[in-house]
């Protein structure tokens, strides 16, 4: 329900700018959201030495960049936002000058380094901001333990660039090492090879030997404790979140396999998942080798499991095969979440993926009716000029993407599609991938000529044109049928108590859910909370679904809860739907506020600018 408003509210602000210029096969896509000038100088490897500081709340080190001068030119161009640049060196030279331009939004500092034809090391030293945008410093109370601090990255899209000098670009691909310092008694884990033994003098070394873009560079520093799933994979958390994490994650090691066994082998070495703590802003990240995920999804039950298989589907989609600019950010997310879905299908069976698979329908559906059915914002093919990336990230992408790729499965079968899948992520492993080139892989790969399949495909349609193509695959789900007739039942006066609600999954409830209407009496809402306990439910999902109910209906037995869960999650899906509603009324909005002047300071940098959108407050900092 109103799930994704408010990047509807977004991205359609400037739905009518002319189309994005286009690029050709032949020449580099460029990238709106980067400085850099890769086709001149371009990072080929990486090296870090860098202390972390809970005191000053600041890293700061060297960063040397082995770099490729590819023309012989002057200078290499790299992206910075709110960094302190203390000195730059040459190979082994002397300081050298550079010229950081003044911040532009959201873009931050074109930083402009001098080197000569033959230079292969820049050495760059610099610390940190305190108010870095892609860094979040926690005080003991917002972990699980509660009496010593963290630190986790955000890099994804263009906030790398707030932490290192870089050319933070996606299209842009690099290897990595790095020496971390951290306080003796913290872990330092890193999207690289760790080593899940504690450092007794709090150094640790990381080596990603595969090509990453850098928004793929994360680092977390807190009280982590590992516990092993398998041979190739396991789970860090908290010491007081291992034993419930490990449990929630026993079907890891299958993920990996049925994941492998659909699309090829898993090409990153280890895979295992880091549990934040939360007031992390997103589900999951995709970090290679390490995926950072909020602890929403431990609820006890392993219903929320999928999101693990999303962001290990991204180590092909995205992490292997990369969108070459956010444009292109649907040949991430919908290729993940298609992916994620026959994960899902392979472990759970199809009447489970089913039911994932209409949920997600009836969100797109409601973002595509949100935004205008021809709102340009609709296409899978962005036009991000002069937006922050952050705006892209909607509904369209990641499910308008599935579905357009889920409708190719129907018109030419699993077999062939699995086939022309495979191909792709082999052929264009640990390179990157424009819409364009995409279509010129399909026409080659697939359609090969076919007038009348490349017409019942309709690319052109799914991907430079608005709304939902008549394509588009329509889903049914036995199970949520049955939640679907229980919140009729209800609607039509049964008592709560006589649904039949038995072996229910957190999906059934979401579903009926969504299905009651948007606001109820308080005697039919106490009569729900009587038989189901949603106030005090410790599912996340439903938690987020109820509490839009309580506010809709002016529920207030339910609002110590609901000021509770914004206090304690950061999660922006959660957030955003609810602030927004809030927001709907004067009482609300004032409610609002007053909860969101004790928490903010409690959330990521990429929640609270969203919210502070919502609540109309103008952005701290
Ligand atoms: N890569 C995304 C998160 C992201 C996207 C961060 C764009 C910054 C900019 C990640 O894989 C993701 O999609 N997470 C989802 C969960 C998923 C199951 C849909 C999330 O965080 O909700
Ligand atoms: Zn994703």
């Amino acid at each position: 329900m109103k799930k994704l408003l408010l990047s509807v509210l977004l991205l359609s602000a400037l739905s009518c700018t002319p189309p994005a210029k286009e690029t050709t096969a032949t020449m580099k896509t460029t990238d709106i959201h980067s400085f850099a000038q890769p086709e001149e100088a371009v990072i080929k490897h990486l090296s870090l030495d860098l202390v972390v500081d809970f005191t000053s709340k600041t890293i700061s080190g060297t960063a040397i960049l082995d770099i490729e001068n590819k023309t012989g030119g002057g200078s290499i161009i790299l992206d910075s936002r709110d960094l302190n640049i203390k000195s730059v060196k040459l190979d082994a030279g002397v300081d050298t000058t550079f010229k950081l331009d003044a911040p532009v939004e959201f873009l931050g500092s074109k930083l402009t380094i001098p080197i000569k034809p033959d230079t292969k090391k820049v050495t760059i030293t610099y610390a940190t901001s305190p108010s870095a945008a892609a860094l979040q410093w926690l005080a003991p109370s917002q972990t699980a333990g509660g009496k010593l601090p963290f630190l986790f990255t955000q890099s994804q899209a263009i906030l790398a660039r707030t932490w290192i000098p870089l050319q933070d670009s996606p299209g842009i691909k690099f290897t990595y090492d790095a020496t971390i310092k951290c306080p003796a008694e913290l872990v330092a884990v890193m999207s690289a090879e760790n080593n899940p033994e504690k450092s007794p003098d709090g150094i640790y070394h990381f080596k990603m030997p595969q090509p990453i873009p850098s928004y793929l560079m994360a680092l977390a520093v807190g009280d982590i404790k590992f516990h092993s799933l398998g041979t190739n994979c396991g789970v860090y958390a908290e010491p007081s979140m291992l034993d419930k994490s490990t449990w929630e994650f026993a079907d890891l090691e299958k993920m990996i396999t049925s994941a492998e066994e659909l699309y090829g082998p898993y090409a990153w070495g280890r895979y295992d998942v880091l549990v934040l703590p939360p007031s992390f802003p997103f589900g999951g990240m995709e970090n290679p080798r390490i995926t950072f995920a909020t602890p929403t999804i431990i609820a006890g039950d392993r219903s929320l499991v999928a999101l693990v298989a999303h962001e290990l589907a991204h180590s092909w989609s995205g992490n292997l095969v990369t969108n070459a600019t956010w444009n292109d950010f649907w040949l991430n997310e919908g290729f993940t979440v298609y992916f994620e879905t026959r994960i899902m299908e392979k472990i759970y069976g199809k009447d489970y993926a089913d039911m994932l698979t209409l949920l997600s329908l009836g969100e797109l559906k409601e973002t595509v009716h949100a935004m205008g059915d021809t709102s340009r914002d609709t296409h899978l093919f962005l036009d991000l000029e002069g937006r922050d990336p952050d705006d892209g990230v909607s509904d369209i992408a990641y499910e308008k993407g599935r579905f357009f790729l889920t409708s190719i499965e129907y018109a030419i079968g699993r077999e062939r599609w699995d086939a022309f899948i495979n191909k792709y992520f082999s052929t264009y492993a640990f390179k990157s991938m424009d819409t364009k080139s995409f279509l010129e892989y399909l026409e080659k790969e697939l359609i090969k000529g076919d007038e009348t399949l490349r017409n019942k495909i309709n690319a052109n349609a799914w991907i430079y044109g608005p709304g939902l193509p008549a394509s588009c695959p329509d889903i049914k789900s036995t199970e949520l049928e049955k939640a679907g007739k229980a919140a009729a039942d209800f609607k039509s006066g049964s008592d709560a108590k006589s649904l039949n609600t038995s072996g229910w999954t957190t999906h059934h409830w979401v579903y009926f859910l969504r299905n009651l209407n948007d606001s109820l009496d308080n005697k039919k809402m106490a009569e729900l909370d009587a038989a189901f306990k949603f106030t005090d439910s410790g599912n996340s999902e439903i938690q987020c679904e109820w509490y839009q109910h309580a506010i809709a209906s002016k529920y207030s037995v339910a609002y110590p809860a609901l000021e509770k869960f914004l206090m304690s999650v950061g999660r922006r899906k959660f957030l955003k739907p609810i602030y927004t509603e809030l927001a709907k009324t004067p009482d609300g909005l004032a409610m609002a506020k007053e909860i969101y002047k004790k928490a903010r300071p409690g959330y990521h940098a990429v929640s609270y600018q969203t919210i502070d959108g919502i609540l109309n407050l103008k952005s701290m900092n």
